[in-house]
């Protein structure tokens, strides 16, 4: 058996967290022959609730559950973690935008930040999932100066579970048969879902679809997704998203399939002259643990303006958290 792996998550007593937590255990995430040790993070208040969430993972006797420890802070919960998952923040209720949660979110982030910086181990993969993802993972990442960049991720692999659920149900095909669909960009309505490179069955996407649809129904059904969902749940999306994480993580640690690629929000190194620095959501490629953006996809003028309009709206976000932003530093290699 192999050593076990320590996976810290903030906002475990959450709704996302409800449904991920028995994923992980259950070796979904990971990989079945991997032991973890769940480092649960909370607010004071709900950690009540935490220990009965705990209570029913140990009900579950998953074999490849090892430990569960509960924190009350960051600075504990962090200690020695080789993962993080960072979901525990405001979410967006009705009619709010993602930018309305950005100074709210941005105190939470800038601290977990700096708590990964002083105890996390020194090779931690970090995804944000909590609103809004690409800019809180900014934040976090900027308030860790001895990490790299390059460690800090943020969620967009539910947009692109969408784009491939969506357009499959209009297909007629299944999710598997849909590959290299893209989500540019921002996790927020200016993301662009690019499907000039998918393909379903080995033959281009965009030649079994028609191009109306395509512009006035798909692309915004999927960057609506989440607010329509709000809308009539009541609550944001949340087994949904724990499916994204699992998907996310597990590509990152264990690799992409041959031949795919997946999306991620990953800091821009000036790849299709998107700006340096910000997190964008680029395709990429996983092997041994590292992504490399896929180089030398060929983009029309349709796909650079949506791929401009989104990035306009992360560097607007990050105007706006600028002074929560530490100068860069060394470690970004
Ligand atoms: P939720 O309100 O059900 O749970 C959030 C939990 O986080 C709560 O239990 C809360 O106590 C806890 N929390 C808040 N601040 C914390 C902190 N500083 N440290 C530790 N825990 C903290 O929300 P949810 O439905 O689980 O969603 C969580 C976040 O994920 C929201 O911001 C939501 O907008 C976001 N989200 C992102 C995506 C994506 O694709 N990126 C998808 C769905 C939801
Ligand atoms: C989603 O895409 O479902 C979430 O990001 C919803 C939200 O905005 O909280």
């Amino acid at each position: 058996m192999r050593r076990p792996v320590r996976i810290a998550i903030t906002g475990a007593a959450g709704s996302i967290a409800n449904s991920l937590l028995f994923k992980i255990a259950s070796g979904e995430m990971m990989g079945k022959d991997q032991p973890v040790i769940l480092q649960l993070i909370e607010v004071p208040q709900a950690m009540e609730a935490l220990r009965g969430i705990a209570m029913e993972l140990e009900d579950c006797a998953y074999s490849l559950l090892h430990t569960i420890t509960l924190h009350d802070n960051v600075e504990d919960g962090f200690k020695n973690t080789h993962f993080a998952l960072l979901i525990g923040a405001r979410p967006r209720g009705p009619g709010m935008e993602r930018s309305d949660l950005l100074e709210v979110n941005a105190e939470i982030f800038t601290r977990q930040g700096r708590a990964l910086n002083n105890f996390a181990n020194r090779d931690v993969k970090v995804l944000v999932v909590g609103n809004p993802a690409n800019t809180n993972a900014l934040i976090a990442s900027r308030n860790a100066p001895d990490l790299s960049p390059s460690q800090f991720t943020s969620l967009t692999r539910l947009d692109q579970n969408r784009a491939r659920g969506i357009l499959a149900n209009h297909t007629g095909a299944s999710p598997r048969d849909i590959r290299r669909v893209v989500i540019w960009g921002n996790h927020s309505p200016t993301q662009y879902p690019d499907l000039h490179q998918a393909t379903i069955l080995d033959r281009s996407a965009m030649d079994q679809i028609r191009f109306d649809w395509y512009t006035d129904e798909y692309i915004p059904k999927i960057q609506f997704r989440g607010g329509e969902i709000i809308k009539a749940r009541g609550q944001s999306s949340a087994a949904s998203a724990a499916q994204g994480i699992v998907d996310h993580m597990r590509d990152w640690v264990l690799g992409t399939d041959s031949g795919e690629f997946v999306s991620m929000g990953i800091v821009s190194d000036g790849s299709y002259g998107i700006e340096k620095g910000i997190i964008y959501s680029f395709p990429v490629r996983c092997d041994y643990g590292r992504y490399q953006i896929v180089q030398g996809l060929e983009l029309n003028d349709f796909s650079r303006e949506r791929m401009k309009a989104t990035e306009a709206e992360l560097l607007e976000e990050k105007a706006m958290v600028e002074h929560l932003l530490p100068a860069e530093t060394a470690a970004s290699h």
